[in-house]
């Protein structure tokens, strides 16, 4: 990574931790990770352990929180939803959006995730939107027109794309232990940059993530176009996700 872009390092902890275990997390990530002024640690726990974490968390600026799905209405009626403005009222400052989990479990389309990515930024949240290709479309040879396509339906709806932070995370490497190599993940990152780069001037954060574990982490940050790490199995436990944020970026 580059000087100019500060390190994030953000756990997707997904459908883990509770109130009571996500409060156990923190104090034993907190008594690990000491504050630093030269990383971003972003954690995002499931919507209904926000306030636990937000509690614990307190005063730690250097650790932020988000929440892992909005809808794009601000309030309705859509049983089971939340929307971008609750998330911000409760304590999240970031939100992931269009994580492939959500992409291929729930059918979240490209036009979704473009409306769900406009909600959070108008909500003042920092949306993480996940770009990435199958295993399939890899082998096709697809990788870069699916990303581009991902990312144009984002860049096409919103006014600005300063505040955006991306986050690639190719399918097949999530949850697998198959990690990108440092160099297709590195391509990958320059080809998301360039396209970035048509839409804003700003430093874009771009993020990897797929199996991203602390014995991984620095090889990967090591290259110029990965500002961070979107990790989810290994956020989950206080020791590895500490160990992931001790990483020197
Ligand atoms: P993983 O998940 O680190 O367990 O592969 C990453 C993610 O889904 O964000």
């Amino acid at each position: 990574m580059t000087a100019l872009r500060t390190p994030v390092i953000a756990g997707n902890w997904k459908m883990h931790h509770d109130p009571a275990s996500t409060r156990l997390f923190f104090e034993r990530f907190l008594a690990l990770h000491a504050p630093r002024t030269d990383l971003t640690v972003i954690v995002f726990p499931p919507t209904i352990s926000l306030e636990a974490a937000r509690l614990v968390v307190g005063e730690r600026a250097d650790v932020q929180l988000g929440v892992q799905n909005v809808h794009w209405e601000s309030a309705g009626a859509f049983t089971g939803e939340i929307s971008a403005d609750m998330a911000m009222a409760a304590g999240a400052r970031y939100s992931l959006v269009g994580h492939s989990e959500r992409r291929q479990l729930f059918g979240e389309t490209d036009a979704d995730v473009a409306r769900k990515t406009r909600a959070v930024l108008a909500a003042g949240l920092t949306p993480v939107v996940c770009v990435g290709e199958t295993l399939e479309e890899r082998r096709a040879g697809r990788a870069n027109d699916v990303v581009d396509r991902q990312l144009s339906q984002v860049l096409e709806a919103v006014l600005d794309a300063s505040g955006l932070v991306i986050a690639y995370e190719p399918v097949w490497a999530i949850g697998t232990g198959e990690t990108a190599s440092p160099d297709d993940a590195q391509a990958m990152h320059a080809s998301i940059r360039a396209q970035l780069a048509s839409a804003s001037n700003a430093a874009i954060p771009i993020l990897y993530g797929g199996s991203v574990k602390p014995q991984n982490t620095a090889t990967l940050l090591a290259q110029r176009d990965i500002d961070g790490v979107l990790v989810g199995g290994a956020s989950v436990d206080p020791q590895s996700f500490a160990a992931i944020c001790a990483t020197d970026a």
